[in-house]
């Protein structure tokens, strides 16, 4: 919240026929700033280039605000998000992250979940 007030962590939503159909973060304080995160397009809009919209969104504010490289991390198990990234010219940096964390479930129980993920890169120059 502190950073969405500051403008250093900026939510993004797109929307088709006035339903919201996706969204992402753009972070410029993380440890690989600037970094795009959590991209997520509703099942029901994937396929049309909803994902595509907001990851060039992320790009251009990204080299608005003066960077030349935009980073993000994906689970080294996300195939169609990896071919996603690599259409849109991202390339893996070689280094990974493994985080764990806790989420709830569709039954409403919390669960411990360990993620590994490949962070990749994209120049913001030609
Ligand atoms: C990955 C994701 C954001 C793609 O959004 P999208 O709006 O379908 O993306 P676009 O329409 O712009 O591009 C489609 C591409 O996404 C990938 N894709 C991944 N899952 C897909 C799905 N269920 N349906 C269609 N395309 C999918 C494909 O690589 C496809 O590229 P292709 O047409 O060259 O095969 C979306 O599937 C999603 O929200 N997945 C769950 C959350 C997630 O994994 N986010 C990424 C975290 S790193």
């Amino acid at each position: 919240m502190k950073h969405q007030a500051a403008g250093t962590v900026i939510y993004a939503a797109a929307w088709c026929k006035h339903q919201p159909a996706g969204t992402v973060v753009l972070d410029l304080v993380s440890n690989h700033t600037p970094e795009l995160k959590h991209l997520f397009v509703q099942e029901s809009a994937r396929g049309a280039g909803v994902g595509t919209t907001l990851c060039a969104w992320t790009e251009t504010y990204a080299a608005l605000a003066g960077f030349d490289k935009l980073y993000l991390s994906v689970g080294t198990d996300n195939d169609g998000a990896r071919r996603l990234y690599e259409r849109l010219g991202f390339i893996p940096t070689g280094r990974s992250t493994t985080t764990t964390y806790q989420y709830v479930d569709d039954d409403g129980q919390k669960q411990w979940a360990t993620e590994t993920d490949d962070v990749f890169e994209r120049s913001l120059v030609d």
